[in-house]
């Protein structure tokens, strides 16, 4: 069984295609951040426009790189939300009308479900069910999962999420966007330990997070103390340090909580070395497992949303011929698997 992902929810258009035995059989992805990076954020209507250029050309791509032609595949799936409403609706279109061209089935999936799924695409991969720390630009969820579409949400962030205050802290110190990366990069120079910022919420029972005083923090230190380029790292390096402890302290409190052993990290902040590291050293001292993608997975990509749609066609799940997208979407709301008995 062949399925073809697509993923535009923002400014990543990303392709794939999975196939039921030999797993995922090619992969492309083009960023458009040269295109944002001068507006210093994604800019909706220059999203949508170009997945609208690249998307069609990419598909042809991935279908010549594995050598198969269009009839051969069995199913499509596509990203349906959360995200931008237009850059949502290029591949929600795309998807169910080649779908619809080729008489075969077409699935929407939710963009967070292809996240927490994306390390299943390695060869040690987890076994349901897992606890999902699940960090991006737009979420910072922790979600216990008992199998695909059961989803409990155990905690998230009141205000901005992970990766958001990334990248506004990024752009306060005058780094490029998406600024994630950048933060990370210039807090390896920064000195350990020269600011200690707090760490949000860790004082009180509970599995909510919330960055948004964490960044006002950090602007109050850069404006008292931000004269060069090293008191620029120092500071990136304590709001780095302090992100970090802060999703260890909540992931360790949620294993904790739901008995469970297994941590599975994924997001675009899950490709944060720091991050990576601390979560595998707390990981040894309890004796627990995490996982996460391969780094070229941690960001938006179209394996993921292959894969959970492989999953979800296979049981027998597909949407109506209506062109659907859900910019606000919760992932509680997905549907279960395997479909509940009806009649
Ligand atoms: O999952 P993703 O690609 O897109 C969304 O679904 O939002 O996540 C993007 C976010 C951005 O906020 C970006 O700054 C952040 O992930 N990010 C990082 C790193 N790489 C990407 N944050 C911290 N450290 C990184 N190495
Ligand atoms: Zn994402």
């Amino acid at each position: 069984m062949y399925v073809l992902g697509i993923e535009t929810s923002c400014d990543e258009t990303g392709v794939a295609l999975y196939h039921s035995r030999h797993g995922l059989v090619s992969h492309v992805l083009h960023s458009q951040v040269r295109i944002h990076a001068e507006y210093g954020g994604v800019v909706p209507e220059l999203a949508s426009r170009d997945h609208i250029c690249r998307l069609i050309p990419l598909i042809r791509r991935v279908l010549a790189e594995a050598g198969i032609e269009r009839h051969e595949l069995n199913g499509i799936a596509y990203t349906a939300g959360p995200g931008l409403m237009g850059a949502l609706l290029v591949g929600a279109s795309v998807a169910r009308s080649m779908a619809y061209a080729l008489g075969i089935p077409a699935i929407g999936i939710h963009h967070m479900e292809g996240h927490l799924l994306a390390p299943l695409l390695e060869a040690s991969r987890p076994d349901f069910p897992f606890v999902a720390l699940l960090v991006s630009g737009g979420h910072t969820q922790l979600v216990q999962v008992g199998g695909i579409g059961d989803y409990r949400l155990l905690g998230e962030s009141l205000d901005d999420a992970a990766g958001e205050a990334f990248d506004k802290t990024a752009k306060l110190l005058g780094l490029g966007y998406p600024g994630g990366p950048e933060v990370a990069r210039l807090a390896e120079q920064g000195q350990p330990g020269r600011h200690v910022f707090p760490r949000p919420m860790t004082d009180r029972p509970g599995l909510d997070f919330s960055f948004s005083g964490l960044k006002t923090h950090t602007l109050h230190v850069y404006q008292a103390s931000a004269k060069t380029l090293q008191d620029k790292a120092d500071i990136a390096r304590a709001f780095q340090d302090a992100v970090v402890e802060t999703l260890v302290i909540k992931s360790g409190r949620a294993l904790a909580a739901t008995g469970l052993n297994r941590l599975v990290v994924a997001g675009g902040v899950s490709a944060n070395r720091l991050m990576r590291q601390q979560l595998d050293d707390m990981a040894r001292r309890t004796g627990c497992q995490v996982y996460f993608p391969r780094l070229a997975f941690c960001g938006d990509n179209g394996a993921m949303i292959a894969y959970a749609g492989y999953r979800r066609l296979a049981e027998g799940q597909a949407d109506s011929l209506e062109i659907r997208a859900r910019p606000r979407w919760p992932l509680t709301e997905t549907p279960p698997l395997p479909l509940p008995e009806t009649g």
